[in-house]
């Protein structure tokens, strides 16, 4: 039976969450590992169109309401089909599979939906850019945060390093020649960014002076920080991490678990590491150049209590 498969990376912010949310400038990177992976296939049943989410368990044979994890699904179907006249709207079956834990920063729900849509353009031969791609996307991403920034789409659908800034073109940036390892610590611990944010909102609102002087001193750090990366000056890069993480601290979204892997991948030698997203749970990502240390920075965070690591680099362009 003929199918058609596409992968789509995880995204990972290197600098600038939240500030971004206040028209600061933010870094973020596609990561090689942790993947999403899509599948279209013809359905067994010619007349309805499927989703069998492997991960959870759970298909949706098309012919009831979706069940609420199938529902972005159910839209991403939906919307193939009335964009693209070349996508029939039932008759095939798409089936999902992430090994991106969501809810943590680093981009689930906009990797499955870009996984999604790329395996669908393939198998109905479906000629697109990435730009559309990142729309489309972007489309899905409302139905999981309300109203996203957009870094997550541009980021996972050009599969390009990026410096972004709401309401401007995303400014793309050269993958280093140099080589550098991401090392991903996930507390295990789920976060809400529409509520972390929420919250930020109101305690900016009871000191709008100091939370707009943390989120300048924060948006001063990623300029010279994506040319640092650009550069492979990666000594440069980790210290900047390390400042931006302070300054996370002090709009407090850190947590008790998030400080003790910032700790342990800092005692472990690595360049810079800070949390990674909305934070309060989530990931935290740590930077080194040097492979022995990736692993041992790794090896810490398992030591220090992280429910999943990743030892992991800078995505490839995919077009
Ligand atoms: O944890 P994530 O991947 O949802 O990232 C949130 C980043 C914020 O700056 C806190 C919010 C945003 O929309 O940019």
């Amino acid at each position: 039976m003929r199918c058609k498969s596409a992968d789509a990376a995880s995204k990972l912010i290197l600098l600038g969450e939240h500030a971004v949310v206040y028209g600061e400038a933010a870094l973020a990177v596609p990561l090689k590992q942790p993947k999403a992976r899509a599948t279209v296939s013809q359905a067994q049943h010619g007349r309805s169109v499927a989703v069998e989410l492997k991960d959870y368990n759970l298909r949706w044979d098309g012919a009831t309401p979706p069940p609420p994890e199938a529902e972005p699904f159910a839209r991403i179907i939906r919307a193939a089909a009335k964009r693209f006249t070349a996508v029939p709207a039932q008759g095939w079956k798409l089936a999902v599979r992430s090994q991106i834990p969501s809810g943590c920063g680093l981009g689930s729900g906009a990797a499955v939906a870009a996984a999604a849509f790329k395996a669908i353009f393939r198998y109905f031969r479906v000629p697109h850019t990435p730009q559309v791609l990142s729309e489309l996307v972007y489309e899905i991403e409302k139905l999981h945060h309300g109203t996203p920034s957009g870094i997550d789409n541009t980021v996972i659908a050009l599969g390009r390093p990026i410096l972004f800034r709401k309401g401007a073109p995303a400014q793309f940036l050269a993958t280093p020649q140099s080589r550098c390892f991401l090392i991903v610590g996930h507390t295990g611990r789920r976060h809400r960014t529409s509520e972390i944010v929420a919250e930020v909102a109101r305690a900016r609102g009871l000191d709008p002076v100091r939370y707009d002087t943390i989120f300048r001193d924060i948006g001063r750090l990623s300029g010279p920080g994506a040319k640092a990366f650009q550069a492979g000056r990666w000594s440069e890069l980790g210290r900047i991490m390390d400042r931006n993480q302070e300054l996370l601290e002090s709009l407090d979204v850190s947590s008790p678990e998030l400080d003790s892997l910032v700790a342990a991948a800092r005692n472990a030698g690595a360049l810079g590491a800070k949390l990674s997203g909305a934070g309060r749970g989530g990931c935290m990502a740590a930077l080194t150049d040097d492979p022995l240390c990736a692993k041992r920075t790794q090896r810490a965070l398992k030591a220090a209590g992280a429910a999943a690591t990743f030892l992991t680099e800078v995505g490839d362009h995919e077009g």
